[in-house]
């Protein structure tokens, strides 16, 4: 008798994970962000540690444009609908793509006001009428993102030198550990768009 049923049983668990991967498609755009999220972290994480590591935080400085922008574009190609991947905040670094638009800005300025008594780390959701916004918060929880957010007077001249170049307009130095810093926020159509 189990010899029967044991090719169907084994025809189950192999489509177990498909099943998964179609069922993904119908989560909202908050569970689907999340692991897209980890992954970003993730990944920029570890290219700038090994960048630093490599080069030191001036030599690190093309490495971390370089990187987020790859991850950014690779989510877009995987999922026809998201609209963009990116960080935002309120001390840009790289203001062409990094500033809020109107809404997000308004959410960044209460988060920013409520960071030191309460801060919330949690993943938040703005609905406008053509796109499902997800944030999610990012504080300055590493030392190691003091080296190049932190007080100008700790950098090397060559930091210095290496941001004056490529971010003539840079605001986003002077952070302390603890502070809010932005939001990774990734954009998804709407599905009747
Ligand atoms: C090696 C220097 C370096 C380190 C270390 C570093 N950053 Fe940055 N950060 C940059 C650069 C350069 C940019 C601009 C990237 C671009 O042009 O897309 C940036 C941009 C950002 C942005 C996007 C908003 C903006 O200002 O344009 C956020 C958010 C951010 N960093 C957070 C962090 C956090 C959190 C850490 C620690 C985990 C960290 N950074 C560590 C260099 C660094």
């Amino acid at each position: 008798m189990w010899r029967k049923s044991f090719p169907i049983l084994l025809v189950g668990i192999l489509t177990l994970p498909l099943c998964d991967a179609v069922a993904d498609e119908s989560q909202s755009p908050l569970e689907r962000s999340k692991p897209l999220a980890q992954e970003f972290m993730k990944t920029l994480m570890k290219e700038l540690s090994v960048a630093i590591s490599q080069g030191g935080p001036a030599g690190a400085i093309e490495v971390c444009k370089e990187v987020s922008a790859q991850v950014e574009n690779d989510f877009r190609e995987k999922h026809e609908d998201i609209l963009r991947v990116r960080r935002i905040t309120l001390k840009t670094r790289n203001p062409e793509l990094h500033t809020p638009t109107e809404e997000q800005r308004k959410w960044l300025e209460g988060m920013e006001q409520n960071w030191k008594e309460k801060p919330s780390p949690e993943p938040d959701v703005i609905e406008s009428a053509t796109m499902t916004t997800v944030l999610f918060p990012i504080a300055i929880q590493k030392s190691l993102c003091l080296m190049c957010h932190g007080d100008p007077e700790t950098f090397s001249s060559e930091l210095k030198e290496s941001l004056a170049v490529h971010y003539p307009k840079d605001k986003a130095t002077g952070y302390e550990m603890g502070d809010f810093r932005g939001a990774l926020t990734i954009e998804w159509k709407k599905a009747n768009e």
